[in-house]
């Protein structure tokens, strides 16, 4: 069965302006979204995958309706999310929430963790007076935080991964239908980030949420997420269902984009004998020099010529658009 959208993006693009230097008056322009389509189904992952400074914090404010975009727009259950007025703004908040990367700045530190929780429930009206300390240690018990006096201790009292089942907690006090998670596991040792996807992914099915799932770690995207968006400079150059995206078979049975290839070959393969039988050998992003010559990146070549393995004269003409390959499978490359 066709499962509904709830959030669709549609065209969204975003620009920014940043002064070049102190003394001079010029401004440069940053494209951090650029015309990205993706919708986000109910109760599904989509994960969000690319390197640093690609756009996907900008791409998790725009959803949020935290960011304005340039051009474009964002619906939420069919409603647009930057034309939303009073108590429709309120009933949003509610229904969307986030879960921030950082859980060490995100917490007030002045605060209880009691105070912390309870705020949102408060702002919303969701809870009687006398029933808030229950249901906020109803929400600490389902983030796995069952412990007797954690109700008025203070965040720097606990660790990084408690922190994050306490953003988490609090990010579920609205009872949200969208969940969008902003590297929620970046900050985090590798053993506590195993934990925190688990609570994650049993959450999401418990509550039957959607989230978007955002992180630089194509490993982790692909064990989390149904659906996996791979981002380049502002663009999303891939999508595709997780089940084509085996990392053990990978280049032999799908189709993907170049610089999807060159995320699959940083993954390490888990035994180094493995990937010597496999053949495995990293991708070259200097191609050749001749069709490089003086490439400079502008807006209506492909964001990935400069880097690219597989370029050719098109490529510099226009920018490609996501073509499906599969089902459910949307590549944009012209090579394909
Ligand atoms: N408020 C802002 N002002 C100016 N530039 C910004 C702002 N926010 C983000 N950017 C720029 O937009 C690009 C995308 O940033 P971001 O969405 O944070 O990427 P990511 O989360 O993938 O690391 C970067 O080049 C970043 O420097
Ligand atoms: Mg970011």
């Amino acid at each position: 069965m066709e499962q509904g959208s709830l959030c669709k993006i549609e065209g969204v693009s975003k620009e920014y302006f940043v002064k070049k230097g102190f003394f001079t008056g010029k401004v440069s322009k940053i494209r951090a979204l650029n015309k990205v389509f993706l919708d986000i189904k109910q109760d599904e992952i989509l994960g969000i995958v690319g390197e640093s400074g690609c756009g996907k914090s900008t791409l998790a404010k725009v959803i949020l309706g935290l960011e304005r975009p340039s051009e474009g727009t964002v619906t939420f259950r069919g409603k647009s999310v930057f034309d939303l007025e009073g108590g429709d703004i309120r009933d949003f908040r509610k229904r969307a929430e986030m879960v921030f990367q950082d859980p060490y700045s995100s917490l007030n530190p002045k605060k209880t963790i009691f105070q912390i929780i309870s705020k949102p429930l408060k702002i919303h009206g969701l809870c009687a007076k006398k029933e808030l300390r229950q249901e906020v240690k109803r929400l600490l018990s389902i983030c796995g935080l069952d412990m007797p006096d954690v109700l008025d201790r203070f965040p720097h009292e606990f660790s990084g991964g408690q922190r994050q089942r306490i953003g988490i907690a609090r990010a579920l006090a609205t009872r949200p239908e969208l969940v969008v998670l902003d590297e929620p596991t970046s900050a985090l040792d590798v053993s506590i980030q195993a934990q925190i996807i688990n609570l994650i992914l049993e959450l999401q099915e418990r509550e039957k949420l959607s989230c978007l799932f955002i992180s630089h770690d194509l490993q982790i995207v692909a064990f989390v997420s149904k659906r996996i968006g791979v981002m380049y400079k502002g663009n999303l150059v891939e999508l595709m269902p997780s089940s084509i995206f085996d990392l053990s078979k990978r280049r032999k049975d799908s189709l993907h984009h170049p610089y999807t290839e060159y995320l699959l070959d940083a993954v390490p393969l888990p035994d180094p004998e493995t990937s010597k039988k496999k053949g495995k050998k990293t991708i070259n992003l200097k191609p050749s020099p001749s069709i490089h010559k003086d490439v400079q990146e502008k807006e209506n070549y492909c964001p990935f010529v400069k880097k690219c393995p597989r370029v050719q004269e098109i490529c510099f003409k226009k920018v490609p658009k996501l073509k499906e390959v599969g089902e459910g499978h949307f590549i944009s490359c012209h090579m394909l």
